[in-house]
């Protein structure tokens, strides 16, 4: 890799499968990304255990999460991939920075507040400082960027803080991060309450990479529209979100614009324009879903990629907790 290149860190929790959203809001412009960029990906086992998991489960997610995001792009080679407790420096400096993080500030956290009125009987200490070890996977790589949606801004900006800090105390130890906000320009929404982004939480609205063609078809012949008989097939964000929803994905998909789609299904209802989508998005996927499972099934291969990764991500990591044990003062020989 080029030292030239500014460096890009993103971590990811392992929480499920992807969808069409996940893949063409974020995870396609993320290949590319790798010309332009040292990029570290890692899935954020650590940040899930803060809301209770089944562990087999967990296990199954880190592996197949792995195999989903090689499958639509992401490459190995051309990024370091890794699994965040396959590297023991994350912890080490979260529980050095948990002392120069105020308990004011973790309060204060929108997150935590959310987080902790949801599973109100599980507000544990890691939902708490839950930001300290996301600010510790951080700083450890010295990234320039951290892609993030906008939920997690809040804790990049203490990130900063955090860094600002211990930078005032012991020299300029961490390199002061930018969060990149992911825009809102390829949002899919929800196939069945199109007024929401596209989320497992919602099956029936959600496309997953790994449906089989029937299901995906399923899905699309029951989104959401309206009774419009007129002329149905036309970009109107406001008044027919469903369709305008369709039109995006199949846009995105085709390379067609909404005029070119509004012209191709004049005269035709949604009886035809739904499968057209369910089509186009069934092409899209296949390849990605049969290299998913192909990889799936390779698990001496998905294991090397892991293995190696958390190589490469330690070495970056332990140069720059060494210097801050040294910095706060922990005898080194
Ligand atoms: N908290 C992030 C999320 O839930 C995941 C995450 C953990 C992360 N550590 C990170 C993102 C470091 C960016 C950088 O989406």
């Amino acid at each position: 890799m080029e030292e030239s290149k500014k460096r890009m860190l993103s971590g990811i929790q392992p929480s499920g499968d992807l969808h069409l959203g996940n893949y063409l809001g974020a995870i396609k412009n993320w290949a590319d990304r790798a010309q332009d960029y040292e990029c570290y990906y890692f899935m954020a086992d650590m940040h899930t255990i803060t809301v209770r998991q089944e562990p087999a489960e967990l296990r199954r997610r880190s592996l197949n999460q792995l195999a989903q995001y090689i499958a639509c792009g992401l490459d190995p080679e051309k990024n370091v991939l890794f699994l965040q407790s396959h590297v023991p420096a994350h912890t080490q400096l979260s529980w050095v920075l948990n002392c120069y993080t105020m308990f004011g500030e973790l309060s204060r956290m929108t997150q935590f507040k959310d987080k902790s009125s949801k599973y109100k009987d599980n507000i544990n200490a890691g939902l708490f400082t839950y930001p300290v070890l996301m600010a510790s996977d951080i700083l450890l790589y010295q990234p320039d960027y951290v892609p993030v949606g906008e939920d997690q801004k809040q804790h990049v900006e203490l990130t900063r803080d955090i860094a600002q800090r211990f930078n005032s105390i012991y020299g300029e130890v961490f390199k002061i991060p930018e969060p990149l906000i992911s825009k809102a320009g390829a949002r899919i929404y929800s196939l069945s309450s199109p007024g929401d982004k596209m989320s497992k939480s919602d099956p029936n609205g959600c496309v997953f990479i790994m449906d089989d063609d029937d299901t995906i078809m399923r899905k699309f012949k029951k989104a959401v529209t309206d009774s419009d008989t007129e002329n149905p097939i036309r970009y109107d964000k406001e008044n027919k979100p469903g369709v305008a929803n369709l039109m995006n994905i199949y846009s995105t998909l085709t390379g067609r614009s909404f005029e070119e789609i509004e012209n191709e299904f004049a005269g035709k209802g949604y009886g035809a324009f739904k499968p057209a989508v369910a089509e186009v998005v069934i092409e899209t996927l296949r390849p990605v879903k049969s290299e998913a499972e192909r990889l799936i099934k390779d698990k001496a291969y998905l294991d090397s990629v892991y293995k190696d990764g958390a190589e490469r991500a330690a070495y970056v990591a332990n140069k720059t907790l060494r210097k801050v044990y040294k910095k706060v003062g922990f005898y080194q020989g």
